[in-house]
């Protein structure tokens, strides 16, 4: 293993707590030193999804993101999962009982432990982490994962309580960290929301960062799981995430 320089786009987690569900198969790379049993992952981007709000889609989003990733730009993923219902990890366990290989590795961590994975060391492979976020602002935790990132990801719907904490999340990430760009993902879209109403919080939302293309409203986004996004949202899926490709991430 090639251990270089550490870079703000190569960081490498160093962890003892999350090798249950790691796979040796795949990246990250594990190794023994001093008794510790280390996790390499070689990054080039941290990629947050978050939002203060509960039930934006935020874990929804992270899913098919690296689906998204993994399948469509053949990239390689990591999803650190900090979500307190841990429902993406669950998913993951739950989908490995049934197939036999992962397209990623999802590793269950808190933000309390988002320090001591961030010790910087890298490998010659290229890692696109994603973490999906715990939907809170009060803790300290967040503001090592804040300074971190080089994307930030934020589902929010048209409704006036997830415009507020929406709004109160940026606030919170931009004093944190003021460059990192930032991107709205509408999501729940209702066919009934006024015309008015979006062009209205777009507007506000453009001032802080990009809007991408809505997600609507649909059960089959409940279906997403760690291994597909169902085919009926790929459309609408894709149409929202090639533009967030094409403008951050590079080949
Ligand atoms: N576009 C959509 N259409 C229909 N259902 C959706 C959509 N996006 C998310 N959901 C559903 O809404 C619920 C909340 O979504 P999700 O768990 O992704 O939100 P969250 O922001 O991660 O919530 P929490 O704050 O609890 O972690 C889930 O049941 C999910 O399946
Ligand atoms: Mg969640």
């Amino acid at each position: 293993m090639n251990i270089v320089r550490a870079t703000p786009f190569s960081r490498t987690f160093l962890t003892n707590n999350y090798l249950p569900s790691l796979k040796s198969s795949q990246s990250p790379s594990i190794f023994r030193k001093r008794g510790l049993l280390i996790a390499v992952i070689a990054t080039n981007m941290i990629i947050l999804i978050g939002n203060q709000k509960g039930g934006a889609g935020k874990s929804t989003v992270t899913l098919l993101l690296a689906n998204y990733l993994t399948q469509a730009k053949m990239k390689p993923v990591t999803v650190i999962d900090m979500d307190y219902q841990q429902s993406i990890a669950q998913k993951y366990e739950r989908a490995k009982l049934l197939e036999n290989t992962e397209p990623y590795t999802v590793v269950a961590a808190s933000l309390e432990h988002f320090p001591g994975m961030k010790n910087i060391m890298c490998t010659d492979d290229a890692q696109i982490v994603l973490i999906d976020l715990p939907g809170k602002l009060d803790d300290d935790g967040l503001i090592a994962v804040f300074e971190s990132a080089d994307l930030v990801i934020c589902p929010f719907s048209y409704d006036e309580f997830s415009f507020e904490s929406t709004i109160l999340f940026s606030v919170v990430l931009r004093k944190i960290n003021e460059k990192v760009p930032l991107v709205y993902v509408p999501n729940r879209v209702k066919a009934n929301v006024k015309y008015e109403t979006r062009v209205d919080v777009d507007e506000q939302l453009a001032k802080l960062g990009y809007v991408t293309g809505a997600l609507p409203d649909r059960v089959d986004f409940q279906r997403v799981s760690t291994f597909q996004t169902p085919l009926a949202i790929l459309p609408v899926v894709l149409n929202a995430f090639d533009t967030i490709y094409k403008q951050y991430f590079h080949e």
